[in-house]
């Protein structure tokens, strides 16, 4: 059952009202978290939660709970939604300020958590994705996991328009990440993925994928490619919570590979499906 907690309340998410002058409304002045539930269990749940309280950090909103208060939120959102296998969204913004004002109030943080349920893909259901690519023209803090994606929106909705399934960005001739997604490309069974920078966010799926790649002898390494490299390559993949591993079988119309699944994203996948129902 989809549930949602807001300020304390727990109610149905269409019940869930918040005020027109929050800040997360008038000025895209949030924060926000999505971690996955395999089997009524949190997976990863420490890196998403330091990983929010690093946002909130940047952004200067101060924290409304303590890691051990989000950790007790989130198990009694799980318990209370009953749902097996989920996906839990976190938002915080930086609450109400009236009059509407650039300059920071002193009001609550706005929190707001929904557990959704959400089945993850199989070998069969894995979506095989072909994108666009597009000049990334995002702020330049892409690390910081903001509510304000107007621009990932546009990005993928303009893709989307003229035919493909999303978009991989780029900014000064290197590839950042996808627009909800990081991004491998795999040579000659040698993993790469873009390096953290301000650039783009720090996927937990994608610290995941690493791992679960060198657990698997892979050489997996951290470091800059272009849209050459990137077409070159025998399989391009993007990671992200929901969408675990997805195959990315086409570029700019031109097929990736042999324009089908690869083998090495086959192995990577079918060991992240074993991980994710093992690893706390
Ligand atoms: N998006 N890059 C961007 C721009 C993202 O929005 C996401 C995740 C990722 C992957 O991060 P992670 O592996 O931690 O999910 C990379 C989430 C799923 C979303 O917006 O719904």
């Amino acid at each position: 059952m989809e549930i949602a907690y807001l300020n304390g309340d727990w109610l149905a998410p269409d019940a869930a009202k918040i005020s027109i002058f929050d800040r997360g409304f008038m000025f895209g002045d949030a924060v926000y978290e999505v971690l996955p539930v395999y089997q009524g269990r949190i997976f990863t749940e420490v890196p998403h939660l330091e990983r929010l309280a690093r946002s909130l950090a940047e952004v200067r909103i101060a924290p409304p709970l303590t890691m051990a208060e989000w950790s007790a939120l989130l198990g009694e959102a799980v318990d209370r939604s009953q749902e097996a296998d989920a996906l839990i969204y976190i938002q915080v913004s930086r609450g109400v300020s009236m009059p509407r004002s650039h300059v920071y109030g002193d009001g609550a943080p706005t929190v707001l958590v929904t557990v959704t349920p959400f089945q993850g893909p199989t070998i069969e259901t894995a979506p095989q994705l072909r994108v666009k690519t597009a000049e990334d023209f995002r702020w330049l803090r892409a690390d910081i996991k903001v509510t304000s994606l107007i621009a990932n929106g546009m990005i993928k909705n303009q893709a989307i328009a003229e035919g493909y399934d999303d978009a991989i960005m780029i900014r000064d001739g290197k590839v950042t990440e996808g627009t909800s997604s990081n991004v491998f490309i795999v040579k000659d069974e040698v993993i790469k993925t873009p390096p953290k920078s301000e650039r783009l966010l720090h996927g937990i799926t994608r610290d995941e994928m690493i791992e679960t790649a060198r657990e698997l002898g892979y050489s997996v390494t951290e470091s800059a490619f272009g849209l050459e490299e990137m077409l070159a390559a025998d399989e391009v993949w993007l990671s992200a919570t929901g969408l675990e591993l997805a195959p990315v079988v086409g570029i700019n119309g031109e097929p990736i590979g042999r324009g089908e699944q690869g083998p090495v994203w086959r192995e990577v996948f079918e060991a992240y499906q074993t991980r994710k129902r093992v690893i706390e």
